[in-house]
């Protein structure tokens, strides 16, 4: 990184250059996760900039999750999420085991008639009522996936009640699913839902796929999410036959 590379670019106040710098050497690779990032006053000394726009860039790219700050050891490239593919959680505990707070920014809560892939996910008849939430789910603030989900209405009487976890909600009425199907595409972030998730356009998205079901077999959940392809890993274990 070099005073050139950033300073004479693009417009807004220099720890903004500076801190979009910084992302852009994370993104192309060049630091990699884990990465001790050198410390304020080196940054400043080598830059010829003040520690006051170090800090601000470092502290702005703390905030989206970035970088993370450790007591007393530094700065570093944020670890990515890694999600086991094997078992059956929700956002909600997945964010919560990793000790990040999850949360959620509503999009849309609704109820409403099935469409005819809605009702074939969910193996229902045409004209079932069901219930829609389309969110955009964070992770200590930062955004991490856009995620629709659709429920038959019938397992979810009060949309309205939904605040935070989906599978909660389900639980409290005895619905929460029991096993699930999975599909995972790679995909490209279109240009409205990249801007909501503060990716920049054209980025990579890992698009899931889920359908959730009772014990009984019944379908109970049908959720089309995008995940971003910088921040989130799946992982799974796999074994050759008996
Ligand atoms: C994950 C799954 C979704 C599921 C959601 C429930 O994000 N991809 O299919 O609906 O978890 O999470 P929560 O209970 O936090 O709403």
């Amino acid at each position: 990184l070099r005073a050139r590379d950033f300073e004479n670019t693009g417009h807004g106040p220099l720890y903004r250059r500076l801190q979009t710098a910084i992302k852009a050497i994370i993104d192309d690779g060049i630091l990699k996760v884990e990465d001790a990032l050198p410390s304020e006053r080196d940054l400043a000394t080598e830059l010829g900039i003040s520690r006051v726009t170090v800090r601000n860039a470092v502290r702005a790219l703390v905030e989206d999750g970035v970088l993370i700050q450790r007591h007393g050891a530094g700065t570093f490239v944020a670890p990515r999420v890694e999600q086991a593919l094997s078992r059956l959680t929700s956002f909600t505990e997945d964010m919560t085991t990793r000790g990040m707070s999850p949360g959620a920014v509503w999009l849309e809560k609704s109820v409403g008639y099935a469409t005819p892939e809605e009702a074939m996910a969910l193996n229902l008849s045409p004209g079932t009522e069901v219930a829609r939430f389309r969110r955009l789910r964070t992770a200590n603030d930062k955004p991490m996936a856009l995620e629709f989900a659709v429920v038959p209405k019938q397992f979810i009487p009060h949309p309205e009640e939904v605040d935070k976890s989906l599978y909660d909600a389900l639980a409290k009425y005895g619905k929460k699913p029991d096993r699930a199907l999975q599909r995972l595409r790679a995909e490209l972030f279109d240009n409205e839902t990249a801007r909501a998730l503060g990716v920049p356009e054209g980025s990579a998205a890992l698009y899931i796929e889920r359908r959730s079901f009772l014990a009984n077999g019944t379908p109970v959940e049908f959720t089309r999410s995008h995940y971003r392809g910088d921040s989130y890993d799946f992982i799974a274990e796999m074994q050759v036959d008996a």
